[in-house]
């Protein structure tokens, strides 16, 4: 079977409509392995995790596990974790501190840079003689940084991690670049699995506020039985209007697979979802946000976000998460708690609590959102189901270029322009022998997009 045509015509953004069968097939799941993850630029770790020589992360690349280490000279490097004998995980916690991976199985030790140092038994187990210098780890071929965040890629042709983000570093600048001295990473990582496929996650933080209206509404009822002063006191314009009316102005974003979106309002503390002392702490530095990211990113409330595959965060409220695959139907989250260096530890502390309660894996909005997702994979188990046609036309034809300084491809709050790029993208990656192949064909649909936009400027 040919899945280059398949694949194409499982996805029509131009007429916004996708077959739910992408979230359900194995030969597409496979080839995702390849042509997505083998290929795009992966969050990693965050360098606040690795500090020191020797430190080390565990993680994944799509199913491959990676072992990310900081280096003598400072520099980071990245490993598949897999040892060069027999395949067994050499590095087994999750982080730590190490002179060197020894393989649990039968030993092999390898150094810190991944060179293969230490075989037991060597002389008499490998009379011939063993080239030690041919199994050392494999390394991941392009490892970088931006502002904190440490990325990977399989793909030695790959552009370099500026240009993979394109106009979604100025969106992620948004966490990243709020105050001096950047980010770190506060307290552990909170780890699930949740029974949908990874798509549904990565597209919902990409593309998807309308959702929280109806999946959410339960937790806007209690937040709105609160007294009107301590509503006030959020700030969230969520006491007698609803936020989408009393909002300044409100965006999606979308561009190569990423996607953006939020409100923006008239106060700096205005989040609904967290404490009272995280609402202090955006009041006392809105000025120096105001100065490094200019007045929308200082003001935006809530927004969500996916830099494509699977990196996803949301602004306010202090959540990064990992989305890795785990066969079709399934995903395993990884989200840490992400803020700013120079807060203060009780903000910190505050941070963290209302990560965790909002989006932590029982999160009162967590909830909301993986039950949709498990009773949407379920549904789709049913061949009628998953070969019928989903709509995806919210916001067609109005993509706009704005003129007051925000990148890329925009459209209002309620749109689905990030949904239908990022799966055209997903499938014009699968279609391609190259990312650069797949990125062509993504700019020409997103030129016609723009050029046949109505609001285009
Ligand atoms: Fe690692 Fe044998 S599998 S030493
Ligand atoms: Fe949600």
């Amino acid at each position: 079977m040919n899945k280059t045509i398949d694949i194409q015509a499982l996805i029509d953004s131009k007429n916004g409509q996708v077959t739910p069968s992408i979230y359900t097939d194995p030969e597409i799941y496979e080839l995702e392995l390849e042509r997505i993850f083998g290929r795009c630029w992966l969050f990693l770790a965050h360098e606040s995790q690795i500090p020191k020589a020797g430190d080390f992360f565990n993680t994944y690349m799509g199913e491959d596990p990676i072992v990310v280490v900081r280096q003598k000279d400072g520099t980071v490097k990245a490993f598949l974790n897999q040892c060069r004998h027999r395949s067994m995980r050499v590095s087994y916690a999750d982080s730590g501190n190490t002179k060197a991976f020894t393989c649990p199985y039968h030993g092999w030790s390898y150094a810190t840079n991944g060179d293969l140092i230490e075989v037991p038994l060597e002389p008499r187990a490998y009379p011939q003689g063993l080239c030690k210098s041919k199994w050392g780890l494999q390394e991941v071929t392009k490892v970088a940084s931006y502002k904190g965040l440490i990325f990977g890629t399989w793909d030695e042709n790959a552009v370099n991690l500026e240009e993979y983000m394109g106009d979604m570093a100025w969106y992620l600048d948004g966490v990243l670049d709020r105050r001096e001295g950047g980010t770190e990473i506060v307290g552990g990582i909170h780890k699930w699995t949740i029974d949908c496929n990874w798509k549904f996650a990565a597209e919902q933080f990409a593309s998807d506020q309308y959702h929280a209206l109806f999946s959410h509404a339960s937790a806007v009822q209690v937040l709105g039985a609160k007294p009107e002063d301590e509503q006030k006191a959020l700030g969230s314009g969520q006491t007698a209007r609803p936020v989408w009316e009393t909002a300044k102005d409100a965006l999606q974003f979308g561009q190569d697979g990423h996607g953006s979106g939020f409100f923006f309002t008239e106060k700096p503390d205005a989040n609904v979802w967290v404490d009272g002392e995280v609402s202090d702490y955006y009041r006392e530095t809105y000025p120096e946000a105001l100065e490094r990211l200019g007045e929308i990113r200082a003001l935006r409330l809530a927004g969500h976000n996916t830099l494509f595959p699977t990196l996803s965060w949301l602004n306010g409220t202090a959540t990064l998460r990992v989305w890795h695959p785990r066969g079709p139907n399934q995903v395993e989250v990884w989200a840490f708690c992400i803020t700013d260096k120079n807060a203060p530890e009780e903000v910190k502390a505050a941070f963290e609590r209302s990560a965790t309660r909002a989006f932590g894996p029982a999160g009162f909005l967590e909830q909301d959102d993986s039950e949709n997702w498990v009773e949407i994979q379920k549904i789709l188990r049913g061949h009628r189901a998953r070969n019928s046609q989903l709509c995806m036309e919210m916001g067609m034809g109005n993509e706009k270029i704005r003129d007051d300084g925000v990148p890329g491809i925009t459209n209002y709050i309620f749109s689905e322009t990030a949904a239908r790029g990022f799966y055209q993208h997903w499938a014009n990656l699968l279609s391609s022998q190259t990312w650069q192949e797949a990125k062509a064909k993504t700019d020409a649909y997103q030129k016609t997009l723009v050029e046949n936009s109505k609001e285009t400027a």
